[in-house]
Formats: C-alpha cells, sequence, structure tokens
C-alpha cells in the first residue's frame, strides 16, 4: 500500500500546531507554538488574546513544520483538522487554514474531534489494541471512552461539573501558583504528605465524575486557615488534593475495565501528563495483568501530532468534510 501522510492541525486552545504523521503511526516533524507566557499574567486563556495569537504564529508553524519535515504540501494526502471542540475564535483559525490548504492543494479534508486527538497521543507511543477504555483527563475533559475498534467511541461516563485540568488550574490559582497550575501541584504533591481531609467526590457505582465539590472544599480550607491565621502547607494540601483525585479516577476507570471486560487501558489528555496518576495506575494495572499506555509527556498536552495520528484512521474509515466546514465549540466525541 502507497504511504499516507496526513498534516494534522491543531489550534483550538492556546497552542499552535502542525505535524505530519506517516501511516498513522510515524511522526515525521510536529512544531508547537504555546502562548502559556502570554496568558499566564492573566491566570488563564484569554480566547481573544489567543484567537489572535494563533493568526499571527499559524504560517510560520506550517513553514517550519514542513521545513523540517523536508515534505512539500504536494506530497501530503491529506489533511487532518481539530474542528472543535474548543474556544471557538482559536478553532476557526486552525479550521480557515486547513480549508485553504485543502482547496489550494486539492486535498482532502479530515475533520478530528479533539479528543479523538488525545486519544490517538497514545497511538504514537505503541499501536493501540482493542477493546479498551480510555481515561480522558483534560483541562476541558474528564470522560471515560470504550473503544472496541479504530475511530469507535462509545462514552460511558463524564464530569457532571468541572474538568479535572480546570480543578488542578483552580487549585493552584488559590494556591498563588501562576496558569497553568496542574503540572505544579503535580511537583508540590511529590513533596508533601496526605495530611489534610478531602471528601471523594461522586464515591458511588456510576461512571460518572464531578470535581466542582472538591475545588470549592479546597479553596474553603484555604480561607478557613486563612482566617485562623494559619500557614497553610502547599505541599501537603498538594498531596492530599491529588491523592483524592486519584482515587476518584482510579476507582470508576478500574470498575469499567473489569465491568467491560477490557485488557488494556489508556490515558489521554493534559492531566495524563501527571506523574501520581501515572504510578497508581501503573500500578494497578500491572497488579491486574491490563495492558497499559500513557501518551509521552510531550504529547499529554496539545499537539498536532495526534490530529494527524486520529486523522490518518479517520480518513481509513472514509470520513471527510468540504468547505463548508465550521467550527464548533461543543461537540460529542464521533
Ligand atoms: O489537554 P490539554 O493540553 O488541554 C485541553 O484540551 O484542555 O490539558 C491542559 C490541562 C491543564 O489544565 C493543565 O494544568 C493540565 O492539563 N496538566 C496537568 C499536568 N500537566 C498538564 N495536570 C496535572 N498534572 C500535570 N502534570
Ligand atoms: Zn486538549
Amino acid at each position: 500500500m502507497k504511504d499516507i501522510y496526513i498534516l494534522g492541525i491543531e489550534s483550538s486552545c492556546d497552542e499552535t500546531s502542525f505535524s505530519i504523521v506517516k501511516n498513522g503511526i510515524e511522526e515525521i516533524s510536529t512544531v508547537i507554538s504555546t502562548q502559556i507566557d502570554i496568558h499566564k499574567k492573566y491566570g488563564g486563556v484569554v480566547p481573544e488574546i489567543a484567537s489572535r495569537a494563533h493568526i499571527k504564529n499559524i504560517t510560520f508553524v506550517l513553514e517550519e513544520c514542513l521545513e523540517q519535515a523536508k515534505i512539500k504540501m504536494e506530497d501530503i494526502t491529506a489533511i487532518a483538522i481539530t474542528y472543535g471542540p474548543g474556544l471557538i475564535g482559536s478553532l476557526l483559525v486552525g479550521v480557515e487554514c486547513a480549508k485553504t490548504l485543502s482547496f489550494l492543494y486539492n486535498k482532502p479534508l479530515i475533520p478530528v474531534h479533539h479528543i479523538a486527538g488525545h486519544i490517538y497521543a497514545n497511538n504514537l507511543v505503541k499501536r493501540l489494541e482493542f477493546p479498551l477504555i480510555a481515561l480522558v483527563i483534560s483541562g476541558g475533559h474528564t470522560e471515560l471512552i470504550y473503544m472496541k475498534s479504530d475511530y469507535s467511541f462509545e462514552k460511558l461516563g463524564a464530569t457532571l461539573d468541572d474538568a479535572v485540568g480546570e480543578c488542578y488550574d483552580k487549585v493552584a490559582k488559590v494556591l498563588g501558583i501562576e496558569y497553568p497550575g496542574g503540572p505544579k501541584i503535580d511537583k508540590l504533591a511529590s513533596l508533601g504528605e496526605k495530611k489534610y481531609d478531602l471528601p471523594i467526590p461522586l464515591n458511588d457505582d456510576t461512571y460518572d465524575f464531578s470535581f466542582s465539590g472538591l475545588k470549592s472544599a479546597v479553596i474553603n480550607l484555604v480561607h478557613k486557615e486563612k482566617l485562623r491565621g494559619k500557614e497553610i502547607n502547599k505541599e501537603d494540601l498538594a498531596a492530599s488534593f491529588q491523592d483524592v483525585v486519584i482515587k476518584s479516577l482510579t476507582k470508576k476507570t478500574m470498575h469499567a475495565v473489569k465491568e467491560y471486560n477490557v485488557k488494556n487501558l489508556i490515558l489521554a489528555g493534559g492531566v495524563a501528563a501527571n506523574s501520581g496518576i501515572r504510578k497508581e495506575f501503573q500500578k494497578l494495572c500491572e497488579e491486574n495483568n491490563i495492558n497499559y499506555t500513557f501518551p509521552s509527556i510531550k504529547y499529554a498536552t496539545d499537539n498536532a501530532a495526534m490530529i494527524a495520528s486520529a486523522g490518518y484512521y479517520a480518513y481509513l474509515k472514509g470520513r471527510r468534510a468540504d468547505l463548508t466546514l465550521n467550527a464548533v465549540s461543543s461537540d460529542e466525541l464521533k
């Protein structure tokens, strides 16, 4: 079979990224331009500023990606684009770019759901094996997905309120830690002990999650200690918070693994970079003889390599979009 080269484009939040992936598994080149430094001073991503930064960067990132790959647009088989969900202005910049390239070079356009991309970040580590359970944990999503084959997604449960990454970032903020706080809380947690008592949210037999109660519990605890004139031990609070997050994620996920009788588990999304979460899942999978794959730390957070990998399987399934493709801020995984 002729090799298939997919150009992936990702611009759903604060990363502008292009990547070329061969046959769904072989990464040829990836360029990511992050806006973290721009948004840091506002304590989170400012949508209007994000879209402007994408417009400014997008052609440079594309050029660099093609240059690194030593591949011309003419040699690309198809273009995979994140059409949603995400920040609408940011998504639109990528979608318009993808449509323009598709029209100019007469290449098929493949619409890719952002979460399908996060799931396929694992395919760049090791070819996915089915059936599998995917735990998607990012700044905007917390979902349990069952996949019986490539590009087939069944949602088992999701957060009823905040996403786990959002919760990490809010907890970091109340502790005076800069955006994005997730990685810093992870580091602090590894230095602390579980000394603060926090409730395990939605501790039931469903596949749904809830993180807003936990977030409020941490915020209230910090304020109460302040009123009492007591100093919060950030390391211990981070360790206590992360322990509760891990308990909630592992309980629901391992329950799904058993109920659906699967032997393969993957983690996906920015929070899948968390060392405490990875360590606990690794231990549980080894104890239960479950094969596990985690995304590389570099590609746990937003990037276009994962979009190009997912795009390859969507391409094989015949998924196509035309020039009427629009960006959507929310959409079910499909
Ligand atoms: O997947 P992602 O790049 O963007 C979304 O699609 O949302 O995820 C970003 C999220 C942020 O909330 C960030 O704080 C979190 O992932 N994150 C982490 C870690 N690294 C990134 N959270 C906890 N521990 C980490 N090591
Ligand atoms: Zn993401």
